[in-house]
């Protein structure tokens, strides 16, 4: 492995045509966009929420509940993954993970996160800024009862994001973790765990004609929201 302290692989990047080339006659966004007044935005972020993601399912927008979270650990560090939207609710959003993952670690040292959906079919970013809290067990059981029995035993059969130790010991683990599913159908891993990020701060953004884009702000104070909108 190369090791560059200064700026040559930045330098030789710039260099080398091919990809800044291929990246800049990418298209961003074809096709028509969909209307967007932040005028006649409802008070209620969660509900214009409701209201674009009812309107992606409605255009077929592929995976519309694929979302990155972004957390950070106690010393600050960050990292981001793609999750499930699982539900929402007058409090916020909902995912559901593993407590004992990376990030289900990060939520329990900085129980804050931020949330993206893309539409990218319709020019839409929706961000979400909040505070987190972990959901009923109820819900937890509730939520991993309802997965597919393969995610279930995926999800129980070691610890999400640990290096595997090789391929039998895998195969091994994942015929274990299957055999105690079929035997016990209730069984959930006590680390399955259901989050709410209670939103602080939301901003939906939306593509418009001739490169043109709206920035819709929404900020939690005291118990209203205030709207803003944002230079792009
Ligand atoms: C489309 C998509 C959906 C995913 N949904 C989930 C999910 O709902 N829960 C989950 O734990 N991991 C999900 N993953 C896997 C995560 O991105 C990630 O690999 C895993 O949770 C480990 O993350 P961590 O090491 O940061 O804790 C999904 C990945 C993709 C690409």
């Amino acid at each position: 492995m190369q090791v560059y302290v200064t700026s040559p692989p930045y330098a030789e990047s710039m260099n080398d045509a091919s990809w800044r080339d291929r990246l800049r006659e990418l298209p961003v966004f074809a096709g028509d966009l969909p209307e967007f007044d932040p005028d006649a935005a409802p008070a209620d972020p969660l509900v214009l929420l409701e209201e674009w993601l009812a309107s992606a399912l409605d255009a077929s927008v592929s995976q519309p509940h694929a979302m990155t979270l972004a957390t950070a650990d106690a010393m600050g560090a960050p990292s981001a993954r793609t999750l499930l939207l699982k539900d929402i609710t007058p409090q916020g959003l909902w995912f559901a993970t593993l407590a004992t993952s990376p990030k289900g670690r990060d939520l329990t040292e900085n129980p804050r996160a931020a949330l993206l959906l893309y539409w990218r079919e319709q020019g839409r970013q929706v961000r979400v800024v909040g505070s987190v809290e972990t959901g009923h067990r109820a819900l937890a059981r509730a939520d991993f009862l309802a997965r597919h029995p393969n995610a279930r035993a995926i999800a129980a059969a070691g610890v999400q994001s640990e290096p595997i130790p090789g391929e039998a010991e895998y195969a091994a683990a994942i015929r274990e973790a299957r055999e105690r599913i079929e035997a016990e159908p209730d069984f959930v891993p006590e680390s399955w765990q259901t989050y709410l990020v209670r939103p602080a701060e939301f901003e939906f953004w939306q593509a418009a004609r001739e490169r043109d884009q709206l920035r819709l702000r929404y900020r939690l104070e005291g118990i209203g929201w205030t709207r803003d909108l944002l230079w792009p």
